[in-house]
């Protein structure tokens, strides 16, 4: 058995940090489980009462070669004893950060920057179409999320990141993103060519834009918006259409880059060459880096002093770029993705079969999302299972997250590294949870 949970959530010594923690900090980040994570291993999270849980968050979708991995944890002892910080000159760490970056990107990427988060990313995203094309309108998606910043939250299209944020950035027009599980307007099964959703796309634009549309930013799934994962051919349809209409191509990858898909990059399944990725995340796998890369073309447009940052490219953060792009080649984790997703899946269909609540199971690789629903005819959303279900879950020796529009969607995300055994025992915990559900 690789979990242990010796009694009930939390804790005693988790109880008396939770309590501490709300003295201090507020209390406004999402529903989690009851738990004060001590160390972690692999897939393995020990809390501070020694209860060990399987972990099929991963943070948020982060440390994909498992939690402190050991070349990782040696890198960044190494290079924090030499040189914590500098500012706009290269160090060894980072020159070697984005040789190996550039070298695993798809080839038609000219250049990489580095920043710290997915949200400044995204900024500079925005930022570079604009620049580029002189232009100033984006188009993004209803359900996408992008971050939390002021433009990176405009171009997303959940309400929650800003609620009373607003007026939002204008220039930002959002288009319908095709549910498979969800389509009321008939856009998923409309053929390969997807004519009625591009028909409202592009009447879409036409009554929106003022003719100033710079380029569009999508996520290859959509995953704060309840990893829903559009129809196949879809995304590639998308790109067509924006050389179409001469607009830049823009794909976040912040979550769903190096084999979290079963695929080293997510624009990989559909042979998608966007002008602009965004990567985050995984890039770090838990040190502050991220990365927006681009053509020679798009990079063009910026002098020199145009982009910096106080943070991005430190040489700390720059060590575990190469090491963790080794470690997944080494450890063969794009097809372990691949395979292990493959196996959890059917697994997870197997209990959704057996559930009244279960509505859909859906996702590729090692990134799937369970969505609750409290009718499976009528598909009604089911929010108010989740909580519950979080903590059912823990109690069985599990973590797991919740995601969606309708906030009712679990999140499967386990490290890269997942075995079988470990695969086993965690889907047995959530099977035990997902069938004491009631409403
Ligand atoms: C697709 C996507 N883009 C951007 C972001 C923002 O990243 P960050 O939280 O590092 O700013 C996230 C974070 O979840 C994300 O999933």
């Amino acid at each position: 058995m690789y979990t242990q949970v010796n009694g009930p959530l939390p804790g005693p010594q988790s109880k008396v940090l939770l309590d501490q923690w709300h003295n201090y900090e507020a209390d406004v980040t999402g529903y989690q489980a009851k738990v004060v994570w001590d160390h972690a291993e692999d897939c393995i999270v020990t809390d501070v009462d020694g209860n060990k849980f399987i972990d099929w968050t991963s943070g948020v979708l982060v440390t994909s070669v498992g939690h402190c991995h050991p070349r990782m944890v040696k890198v960044v002892q190494e290079a924090v004893a030499k040189l914590i910080n500098n500012y706009e000159s290269p160090t060894e760490y980072r020159i070697k950060a984005a040789k190996a970056l550039m070298e695993a990107v798809p080839k038609h990427f000219g250049k990489c920057f580095f920043l710290t988060t997915g949200s400044e990313v995204t900024e500079t995203a925005m930022r570079l179409m604009k620049r580029r094309t002189g232009k100033f309108e984006i188009l993004s998606f209803q359900g996408g999320f992008h971050g939390r910043t002021f433009a990176s939250a405009s171009a997303g299209g959940l309400p929650g990141p800003k609620r009373s944020y607003g007026p939002t950035m204008p220039g930002i027009i959002r288009a319908h993103y095709p549910n498979p599980y969800r389509d009321p307007l008939g856009f998923c099964d409309d053929g390969p060519e997807f004519k009625k959703y591009f028909d409202y796309l592009d009447w879409l634009v036409t009554t929106n834009s003022t003719g100033s549309l710079a380029g569009l930013i999508v996520e290859p799934y959509q995953g704060s918006g309840g990893f829903v994962f559009p129809p196949a051919g879809w995304l590639k349809r998308l790109e067509r259409w924006a050389r179409e209409r001469g607009i830049l191509f823009t794909l976040d990858e912040v979550q769903a880059l190096y084999g979290r898909t079963g695929k080293m990059f997510a624009m990989e399944h559909e042979g998608l060459k966007p002008d602009i990725v965004t990567l985050g995340k995984a890039i770090g796998c838990g040190m502050p880096v991220s990365a927006v890369v681009a053509t020679d073309d798009v990079f063009s447009c910026l002098s020199k002093g145009e982009l910096s940052s106080t943070l991005g490219g430190n040489p700390v953060s720059s060590s575990v770029v190469p090491v963790i792009l080794d470690i997944i080649k080494e450890q063969h984790l794009v097809e372990n993705s691949a395979k292990m997703g493959a196996y959890m899946k059917e697994k997870l269909q197997a209990i959704a079969d057996k559930s009244k609540y279960l509505g859909c199971v859906r996702g590729k690789g090692l990134v799937m999302g369970l969505e609750f629903v409290k009718d499976k005819a009528t598909k009604e959303p089911a929010p108010e299972l989740i909580h519950g279900l979080i903590d059912a879950c823990a109690a069985n020796g599990l973590l797991v997250g919740s995601v969606g529009a309708f906030g009712n969607v679990i999140r499967v995300a386990p490290p890269l590294t997942i075995t079988r055994e470990i695969a086993d025992e965690s889907l047995a915990a959530m099977e035990k949870a997902v069938l004491s559900l009631s409403l």
